[in-house]
């Protein structure tokens, strides 16, 4: 939540024309409006800047989208600047207005500084400042630790006293405050008695540095600078970091310095960008085939055998693993629920799957021979990294499923297996989904294959049959305008309903997830063998419901079963859409529309049943006239409990 930037360079003039609505010829300013333009998925209820330059601290900042700050900048341009700090938020501490929008300028206007977290004793430090004679423009805890900065700083100021690193002031007077914050921040400051210094502090709450020549940045990812450099560094908990021109100098919260770990993206700016689509989520629905290609690829020897070298964990650990733990939230849990059948079909380890929030606080059993598996598109939700940490600590193993490199939760586990989906900017999670699932039958078939419980032979054929999964995704998507055309024509629908069996169950829920938070509309996914169980009382003229049909071909007539759900829920008035696999005529009198997917086996069908219930999501929030990358209320990283 919250995207955070940060920007120190020399001469103010190095930019070319900007495509943001930046001044032209203001660096400083038109890397931080492109930063937040790239982060702004992060968090949309306002937006702001602040440079520091000779004339003191300049600020703008306004509530709604990014496009409100700009159209405020160009009313009321800021003054040219090297350094500066910028914001977009997604508010929890106070409402989305302009007073709660950062950033926080005190200490006389000499001091601007940004947040994202949560500051858990904000109000005792609040009660404490206001009894020595601050007062407070916002209801935000961010003000607090702003407001005890410039205290602290003046304190400083007044002792005469500075900083080893970089001669900073304001890096000496972070780190004492740092150590009286609880919660997770991310906290980023300039200050207008050292211009072209920019210093952050960091506790579980996610910041990266970029290095650039004769200029750094920080981001709340690498997005935020993406367009400057692949340069980055890794930074760890508790650590203060004064970025300027020319250095970056990392310490931790006592002032020992520290070391990043330099690494380069792997993608650039264009991988960000919408490539011709409407919608960023549009164009990550039509990246699929290419992010689980991507996924695939490269995790085999010569020989078909597969060789997840970045797992780290020593394969006799591995041997020795009786349970294993899927801990996720959100869409990323419902691939953890698809993995689970796979993983106990394929290994025979007993497999759960538990949202991350609600793992560490019911004192799980987890031992040494527990396998927990993260899954974590951003690898910055803070309730699975809390989760992870728990299990840790309980001696379990740990893997984290990730698709963002660099970022917390595979740093803070015992070994990584990255899904190479590529950047992923809407909101609503699609493509992360589809290569999760992929990286995680990659480690199901990995454990097999070491414990063997399956023979070589089966496991090839399984990769065979994974490696033409792209091509069938793309086949689904050839399709796209007849999802479409059902869609728009239901954009008045008030509720939905998604039914599924087996692997086809967390698919319902994640079809009815995807229409929630874009549409809006009331959806809920069951399990078909549940329906009569009570949710079958829901149906009357003309409900909607979607169910995801398994493979005629599959095992234990599961098939025949959800047909006789299709047929129950119709006779009682429902209007049915079926997601069959071609070849599958048994629907078609049924159901008044059928979408067909390509032949594939029973464990493998989510990867391509999922993409015409994103594209219905899709379609419908485009007709209700929904922003599909922003919807209301939501930021991708959720970064705080
Ligand atoms: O970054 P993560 O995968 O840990 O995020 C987990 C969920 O917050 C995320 O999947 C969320 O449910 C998406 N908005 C769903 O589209």
């Amino acid at each position: 939540m919250c995207g955070i930037v940060g920007y120190a360079g020399t001469a103010p003039a190095q930019g070319n024309a900007s495509t943001t609505g930046a001044p032209v010829g203001q660096r400083a300013l038109e890397v931080l409006v492109e930063g937040l333009r790239r982060l702004e998925y992060r968090g949309y209820d306002s937006a702001g800047v602040a440079v520091s330059g000779e004339q003191g601290i300049g600020m703008r900042k306004k509530s709604g989208k990014l496009a409100m700050l700009l159209e405020e900048l160009e009313a009321n341009p800021l003054p040219a600047a090297t350094a500066g700090i910028g914001h977009t938020r997604w508010a929890t501490h106070g409402g989305p207005t302009d007073a709660n929008a950062h950033p926080h300028v005190v200490a006389g206007g000499r001091l601007a500084v940004v947040h994202n977290g949560i500051i858990e004793n904000y109000s005792q430090l609040k009660a404490q400042l206001a009894g020595r004679g601050h007062s407070f423009a916002s209801q935000t805890d961010s003000e607090v630790a702003a407001t005890l900065l410039g205290e602290v700083y003046e304190a400083l100021e007044d002792a005469g006293q500075n900083s080893s690193d970089g001669g900073s002031r304001l890096a000496t007077a972070m780190r004492q405050v740092a150590q009286q914050l609880e919660g997770a921040f991310t906290l980023v400051a300039t200050h207008a008695s050292e211009p072209g210094v920019v210093v952050a502090a960091r506790r579980n709450s996610p910041l990266v540095v970029g290095l650039g020549d004769g200029e750094n940045f920080l981001g709340s990812d690498v997005s935020g600078f993406i367009d400057y450099t692949r340069r980055a560094v890794e930074l760890d908990q508790d650590q203060v970091v004064t970025l300027t021109a020319d250095a970056v100098l990392i310490t931790d919260f006592f002032g020992v310095p520290a070391e990043g770990r330099e690494y380069q993206v792997d993608w650039d700016a264009a991988a960000a960008e919408k490539g011709g689509y409407p919608s960023f989520m549009e164009k990550e629905i039509n990246d699929q085939p290419d992010a689980v290609a991507q996924t695939l690829l490269g995790r085999t020897d010569g020989e078909g055998v597969l060789t997840l070298d970045e797992l780290r964990i020593d394969p006799a650990v591995l041997k020795t693993i009786n349970r294993i733990i899927v801990l996720a939230c959100g869409t990323s849990a419902y691939a953890g629920q698809v993995a689970r059948y796979a993983i106990e079909h394929w290994c025979r380890i007993p497999t759960e799957v538990e949202l991350s929030h609600e793992f560490r606080y019911r004192d799980p059993i987890v031992d040494e021979h527990t396998l927990i598996v993260s899954i974590s598109q951003s690898g910055e939700t803070m309730d699975t990294l809390m989760a992870v940490r728990y299990a840790r600590e309980q001696g379990a193993k740990t893997v984290s499923i990730c698709n963002t490199n660099g970022s917390t939760i595979p740093r803070e586990s015992d070994a990584v297996l990255y899904t190479h989906a590529g950047p992923e900017i809407a909101v609503a999670s699609t493509k992360a989904f589809l290569a999760q699932i992929t990286a995680t039958y990659l480690l199901g078939l990995y454990l097999a294959q070491l414990r063997g419980n399956l023979f070589q032979g089966q496991i090839k054929d399984i990769l065979a049959e994974l490696a033409k999964t792209p091509a069938k995704i793309a086949s689904v998507l050839a399709n796209a305008e007849q999802v479409k055309e059902l869609a728009t024509s239901m954009a008045d629908t008030r509720t939905v309903l998604f039914l599924g069996r087996h692997v086809g169950y967390p698919v319902a829920m994640e079809g009815a997830l995807k229409l929630k938070e874009l549409a809006y509309i009331h959806a809920e996914g069951f399990a078909a063998g549940e329906l009569k169980h009570g949710p079958i009382a829901l149906i009357e003229e003309g409900q909607p419901v979607i169910v995801v049909v398994p493979s005629p071909r599959g095992r234990d007539s599961l098939h025949a079963k959800v047909v006789s759900n299709i047929q129950e829920v119709r006779a009682r008035g429902a209007m049915t859409i079926v997601i069959a696999e071609e070849g599958d005529e048994s629907v078609r009198e049924h159901a008044e529309h059928v979408f067909y997917i390509p032949e594939t086996s029973t464990l493998l069908a989510p990867l391509l049943t999922t993409v015409p219930l994103q594209l219905f999501a899709l379609a419908l929030a485009t007709a209700k006239g929904f922003d599909v990358d922003q919807p209301r209320n939501l930021a991708k990283s959720v970064t705080v409990e």
